[in-house]
C-alpha cells in the first residue's frame, strides 16, 4: 500500500514506510520528532562529606592498611583465590562496629543512600535501605577486579581511599548489552549517555552509587601505588 505522507514530510527512502521531517521544515512547524529517554540507569557520584562528618582521609588511609595487615583471615583467602592485593570482603563483615573511622563512612553513606533512593523514586513501602557489607579493597599495580554485579543488593557502590596517578578508573556497562544480538556499536564520538561503557574516574573522597545490577568491573591498575577503595552493598528490609 503506498504511504501518504504530509507535505513537508519526506520519507527516508522511496520504498521505506519510516519517515523523517527536514529540520528547517519542521523547525518552523513544530512538528521535530519526539525522543526521549525511557529506563534510565542513574550514577550517583558525590563528595563523601556532603552528608555527615568529613573523614580524614589519612586516618581512613592508614585504617585501612593496618586493617589489612591484621587480617590473616582476609589474606589467607585472598591468596586462595587468587585476589589481587587485599580485600576484607571474606572476612571482616563488622568494620563500622570496630572502627569509628568506619563507622563514620557508614553514618554518611546512610545518607547519600536515602538521596539516591529518592532520586531513584523508590517506594520503600515503610521499609528502609540499610547497609549490609562493607569492606576495604586494596588494588596493586597490575591488579585488576572483573566484571561483576552485586546480587542481593539494592544500591552499591565504592568511596575512594587512595586514587594515585594512573590509577584505574571504574568501567560501567550498559545493562542491556546482552540483548544487543545484532546492533552495531556506537560511535567513539557518540553522547555518554548512549555508550556501552563509560568510564569513571573518582577522586578521593568521592562516593559513587550505583542500583546493584549494574555490572562493573576495575581495569588493570596501571599506577604503581595501590588503589585503595571501601565498597558497599545496601538491602531493602
Ligand atoms: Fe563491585
Amino acid at each position: 500500500m503506498m504511504a501518504v505522507y504530509p507535505r513537508f514530510w519526506k520519507p527516508v527512502r522511496p520504498e521505506c514506510d519510516f519517515i523523517l521531517v527536514s529540520v528547517d521544515e519542521s523547525q518552523y512547524l513544530g512538528v521535530m520528532p519526539s525522543i526521549k529517554s525511557l529506563f534510565v540507569t542513574r550514577l550517583y557520584h558525590a563528595k563523601l562529606s556532603a552528608f555527615g562528618d568529613p573523614v580524614d582521609a589519612d586516618e581512613l588511609e592508614a585504617s585501612c592498611y593496618s586493617i589489612a595487615e591484621d587480617d590473616e583471615a582476609g589474606q589467607a583467602w585472598c591468596e586462595k583465590e587468587g585476589y589481587p592485593g587485599y580485600t576484607s570482603y571474606a572476612s571482616l563483615t563488622d568494620l563500622p562496629w570496630r572502627f569509628p573511622v568506619f563507622q563514620q563512612i557508614k553514618d554518611s553513606l546512610d545518607l547519600h543512600v536515602a538521596a539516591f533512593a529518592e532520586e531513584l523514586a523508590f517506594d520503600l513501602g515503610g521499609g528502609e535501605l540499610v547497609l549490609e557489607d562493607l569492606w576495604i579493597n586494596i588494588l596493586p599495580e597490575g591488579g585488576t577486579h572483573s566484571s561483576h554485579l552485586h546480587p542481593h543488593s539494592v544500591i552499591s557502590g565504592t568511596t575512594y581511599v587512595a586514587m594515585p596517578d594512573g590509577a584505574s578508573a571504574l568501567k560501567l556497562e550498559d545493562p542491556r548489552s546482552a540483548r544487543m544480538m545484532a546492533a552495531p556499536p556506537r560511535r567513539k564520538d557518540a553522547p555518554e549517555e548512549l555508550q556501552t561503557f563509560v568510564y569513571v574516574k573518582p577522586q578521593v573522597g568521592d562516593v559513587l552509587l550505583w542500583e546493584s545490577w549494574l555490572r562493573h568491573e576495575v581495569p588493570m591498575n596501571m599506577a604503581e601505588e595501590e588503589r585503595i577503595s571501601v565498597s558497599f552493598n545496601y538491602k531493602w528490609e
